[in-house]
């Protein structure tokens, strides 16, 4: 029987293996999983038709304020300003003075008494996980979370990309979740899954009789065999037990399914005309 395990699940096991090696390879935003014989993957930076920077956006980062903090961050990859950059102090961690909002993939500023505002970096590129919203509800979308280990503070943003297949909404808000800690989210289309449905428990109760019956005639076959071999001597296409059974086996299928169709259609019908005979 050992031959002959290979179910549908088994190829499922091995397309797993390829896809968890492929995105170990670019891991960024990629990640897929089984639930209830369903397999979902996301590939948030991939290009669509509607959207060829997937997820990220187009401008090169995203901008949301809320309560006199500003937010600026991008998807699944750095930022990259070409008008418009933030303009904060203190950029150091994120690209610099000149640079400022290159050097990270989410910056805050925070009005400070007196009138100007600092920076604070609050995601890199290297810090980047994406999960489920919620294990339960796997179509509801994924969270993307970055964080940096600041000098002082361990800071993060994390943005929830909720699943609409046709509707795109940007950030409009950002909450403050702890000391230095935002979250907030967004609506788009890479937010949803490839959703692979398969086969529960392989082959069912219908597949496994036939591959027990296989077995069974396959070890009949082989034990006959063997046995006319070793015990009774014979050679040659003969060591197949009841060779004449089985020879005959096509011709008496043939003509028992004749026989069927000749009553169903009554013996008027000239059945052989279409009926071209193969010989064994
Ligand atoms: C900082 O926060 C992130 C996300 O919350 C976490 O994954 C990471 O382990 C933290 N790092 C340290 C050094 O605490
Ligand atoms: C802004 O204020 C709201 C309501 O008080 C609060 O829930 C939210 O976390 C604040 N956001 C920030 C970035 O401080």
């Amino acid at each position: 029987m050992g031959l002959i395990e290979i179910g549908p699940e088994s190829y499922l096991g091995l397309i797993q293996i390829v896809l968890t090696a492929i995105h170990s390879g670019s891991a960024i935003c990629e990640f897929s999983f089984t639930q209830q014989n369903k397999l979902y993957t996301y590939s948030l930076a991939s290009p669509s038709e509607t959207f060829p920077h997937g997820v990220l956006s187009e401008d090169g980062y995203y901008k949301v304020s809320s309560n006199g903090t500003v937010v600026w961050f991008q998807l699944c990859d750095g930022m990259i300003f070409n008008h418009d950059p933030p303009r904060c102090f203190d950029c150091l961690e994120c690209g610099g003075q000149s640079r400022c909002g290159m050097g990270c993939s989410a910056l805050m500023s925070n009005n400070i008494l007196g009138g100007y505002s600092v920076c604070t970096t609050i995601g890199r590129s290297q810090n980047i996980t994406t999960n489920l919203i919620d294990k339960e509800r796997p179509g509801m979308g994924v969270v993307i979370e970055m964080w940096h280990q600041g000098s002082t503070l361990n800071c993060s943003l994390s943005v929830s990309v909720l699943c609409d297949s046709k509707n795109f909404h940007g950030p409009k808000s950002v909450e403050k979740v702890g000391l230095c800690n935002f979250a907030t989210q967004i609506t788009h289309p890479a937010g949803c899954a490839n959703v692979l449905a398969t086969k529960d428990s392989g082959l069912g109760w219908f597949g496994t009789l036939l591959v027990i019956l296989l077995c069974l005639f396959g070890g009949y076959l082989i034990a006959g065999a063997v046995y006319r071999f070793f015990y009774l001597g014979i050679r040659g296409i003969d060591i197949i037990p009841n060779l004449e059974f089985w020879a005959s086996l096509p011709h008496r299928v043939r003509s028992s399914f004749m026989s069927l169709v000749r009553r169903f259609r009554g013996p008027s019908q000239n059945y052989r005309s279409s009926y071209s005979p193969v010989d064994f």
